[in-house]
């Protein structure tokens, strides 16, 4: 855990968690795209799933493949965006993942999340690809790349989440 000024400390998420990590997820999204607790119980359990959140209301699940990492989730409760979550969340899930030895960093994101595009974007992420009609509206996906360090920097502590 390490405090971040603020938008609050940044912890590491346990199956203890994932109760409240689901409602910061209902109230981000909409109903259809929220995950419940179950799902996120699921995504903890696993070995290479990480998760990192904020309790005001943020949170980021990751996970490691080898060398690669992946954004499986941010979400950010409407009432605490644009205090800075999104953006600590993000770049701690970076630091997480690089700690870990990925030496990048992938996500995909609808062409129309523009929120998001903007914190991606802010964090050197770069287009590496377009799934077409990738979501249930016919929305296409953006697939965004980040280079990640690979000498890793002081930020969380090792060791992956998890019970
Ligand atoms: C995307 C999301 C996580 C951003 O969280 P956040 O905590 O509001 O983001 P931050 O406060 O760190 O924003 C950092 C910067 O990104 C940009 N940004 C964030 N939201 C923006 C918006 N709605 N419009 C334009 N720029 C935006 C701004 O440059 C902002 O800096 P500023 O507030 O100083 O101008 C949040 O909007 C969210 O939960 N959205 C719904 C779920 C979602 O779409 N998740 C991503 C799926 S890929």
């Amino acid at each position: 855990m390490r405090g971040t000024g603020k938008v609050g400390a940044i912890e590491i998420a346990t199956l203890a968690h994932a109760a409240l990590l689901a409602a910061i997820h209902r109230a981000a999204f909409p109903p259809a795209e929220a995950w419940s607790r179950d799902v996120i119980t699921l995504q903890l359990s696993l070995p290479t799933t990480f998760g990192l959140f904020i309790s005001s209301g943020g949170l980021i699940l990751g996970r490691i493949a080898a060398d690669e990492s992946e954004v499986l989730t941010l979400a950010v409760d409407p009432a605490r965006r644009r205090l800075g979550l999104g953006s600590a969340l993000l770049r701690g899930a970076m630091d997480r993942a690089a700690s870990l030895g990925a030496t990048s960093m992938f996500l995909e994101v609808a062409v129309t999340n523009h929120a998001a595009l903007a914190v991606y974007a802010a964090h050197g992420f770069i287009d590496a690809g377009r799934r077409r009609q990738y979501y249930s509206d016919g929305t296409d996906a953006l697939v965004l790349r980040s280079t990640l360090p690979s000498v890793p920097r002081p930020g969380l502590p090792p060791g992956r989440a998890g019970p």
